[in-house]
C-alpha cells in the first residue's frame, strides 16, 4: 500500500498532520513518501506540480492530498499558481470520478444553515465528472468577433462537450456506488436546453440498461439546486457533469454545517485515487493551529475504503469521528454553546486515542 502524502499550501499541512497520525494506529503497513505541492513546490523547486511530485503520485496507490493555494501567489502566471496543481493531478492521473459524500452528524444537526428536521440523518453522494465539460473543452478564448449580434465587438467563449465514452464511465460508476447503498441514482442535467446533456441523459439512460436493479431519475439542474435545499434527504447518489457538480457539491456542502467536515475522493479507471478535504487551504486560520482535521481523517478513511481495500479500518476511523463529535470536542468552526472547543492538534489527539482504545 503505497501512499504519496501531499500537504501543500496553508492549513494543509496542519491537517495532513492529523489524518497521518490516525492511519499510523490501524496496525497496517503503508509505505508512504512526502513530496511538496502547489507553493510550497513553486517556494522550493519553482513549479507547483514537480516532475519528481507527479511521479511519485502516478506510481502511488492512493495519494493524500491537504490543500493548495494562497492570495500571495495570486500575482503569478497561471501556470505557476498553486492551484494548477491539483489540476495536472486530475489530468495526468485521469481521475474522472469525484465523491463527495454531504452527511450531517447528528451532533452537528444544528451547525446547518438549514432547519434542523430537514437535514437531520441526511447522507447523500454527489459524483461529479472530473475531466471534461466546459472546463476543458476546446476551443476557448477571446477575440474580436465580426458577426456576432454587437458587430465587431470583443467576446470570450468555452466549449461545453462530453463524448460518449467520458459518460459511459461516469455513469456506471454511479450505478455500481448505488448498488452499494439505496440503489437509486439521480442524474442531473440542462437537457431542455443543452445539446451536450441531452446527450448526457441518452447515454446515462442506455447505460442504466445493465443496472435493472437501480433506480434512475433525471433532473434539470436548476431543480436540482431547489430540491437540495427543499428536501435534500429523498436524495441519494446525484451523478451530474462537471460544471453543475461543482455547484450542487458546494451547496450540498453546507447542509452538513463546515466545509470542515467533508471529504472528497477522486478516482480513475484503476481505483488509483486522490483523496482530500472539500475545502481548500484557508489562509485566514493558517497556521493558528485552529483549523478541522476532520474532513482530512475522513478523507483518509475513504482512501482505505476505495484504494487501499481497507473496509474495515475505513469504518474505524469513521466512528472514531463520531465518537469524538458525541464526547463534544469542537473545533471553531462547528463549536456550538455547550460543547469544547478545541484546535487542530487536540481534535485529531482525540480520534488517535479513540482508536487506540478500540484496537
Ligand atoms: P477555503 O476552503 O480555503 O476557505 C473558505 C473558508 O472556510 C475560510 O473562511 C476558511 O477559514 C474556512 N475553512 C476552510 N477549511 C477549514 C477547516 N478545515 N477548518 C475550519 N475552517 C475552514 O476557500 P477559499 O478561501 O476560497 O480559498 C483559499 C485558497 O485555497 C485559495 O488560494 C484557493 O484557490 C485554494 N483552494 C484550494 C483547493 C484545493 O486545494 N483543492 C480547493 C479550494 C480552494
Ligand atoms: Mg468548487
Amino acid at each position: 500500500m503505497k501512499i504519496a502524502i501531499l500537504p501543500g499550501d496553508g492549513i494543509g499541512t496542519e491537517i495532513v498532520a492529523e489524518a497521518l497520525k490516525a492511519l499510523a494506529c490501524l496496525d497496517l503497513k503503508f509505505e508512504m513518501e512526502e513530496a511538496k505541492v502547489g507553493g510550497a513546490a513553486y517556494e522550493a523547486h519553482g513549479h507547483p506540480l514537480p516532475e519528481h511530485t507527479l511521479k511519485l503520485a502516478k506510481e502511488a496507490d492512493a495519494v493524500l492530498f491537504g490543500a493548495v493555494g494562497d492570495w500571495k501567489y495570486d500575482k503569478l502566471d497561471r501556470p505557476l499558481r498553486p492551484e494548477q496543481a491539483i489540476l495536472g493531478l486530475r489530468k495526468n492521473l485521469e481521475l474522472f470520478a469525484n465523491f463527495r459524500p454531504a452527511i450531517c452528524y447528528e451532533e452537528l444537526t444544528h451547525a446547518s444553515s438549514l432547519k434542523p428536521e430537514i437535514v437531520a440523518g441526511l447522507d447523500i453522494l454527489i459524483i461529479r465528472e472530473l475531466t471534461g465539460d466546459i472546463y476543458f473543452g476546446q476551443p476557448r478564448g477571446r477575440r474580436s468577433s465580426p458577426d456576432g449580434a454587437f458587430k465587431g465587438a470583443d467576446e470570450a467563449f468555452d466549449t461545453m462537450r462530453y463524448s460518449r465514452p467520458e459518460i459511459e464511465r461516469i455513469a456506471h460508476v454511479a450505478f455500481q456506488a448505488a448498488r452499494k447503498r439505496n440503489k437509486k441514482v439521480l442524474s442531473v442535467d440542462k437537457a431542455n436546453v443543452l445539446e451536450t446533456f441531452q446527450f448526457w441523459r441518452d447515454v446515462v439512460t442506455e447505460v442504466h440498461a445493465q443496472y435493472p436493479d437501480v433506480e434512475l431519475e433525471h433532473m434539470y439542474v436548476d431543480n436540482a439546486a431547489m430540491q437540495l435545499v427543499k428536501q435534500p434527504k429523498r436524495l441519494d447518489v446525484i451523478v451530474t457533469g462537471n460544471m453543475f457538480g461543482d455547484i450542487l457539491s458546494d451547496e450540498a456542502a453546507m447542509l452538513t454545517g463546515s466545509i470542515g467536515m467533508l471529504p472528497s475522493a477522486s478516482l480513475n479507471a484503476k481505483n488509483q485515487g486522490l483523496y482530500e478535504p472539500s475545502h481548500g487551504s484557508a489562509p485566514d486560520i493558517a497556521g493558528k493551529g485552529i483549523a478541522n482535521p476532520l474532513a482530512t481523517i475522513l478523507s483518509a478513511a475513504m482512501m482505505l475504503r476505495f484504494s487501499l481495500n481497507q473496509e474495515g479500518a475505513a469504518q474505524r476511523i469513521e466512528a472514531a469521528v463520531k465518537a469524538v463529535l458525541a464526547k463534544g470536542l469542537r473545533t471553531a468552526d462547528i463549536y456550538s454553546a455547550g460543547t469544547t472547543k478545541v484546535g487542530t492538534k487536540e481534535m485529531g489527539d482525540a480520534v488517535v486515542a479513540h482508536l487506540k482504545a478500540q484496537g
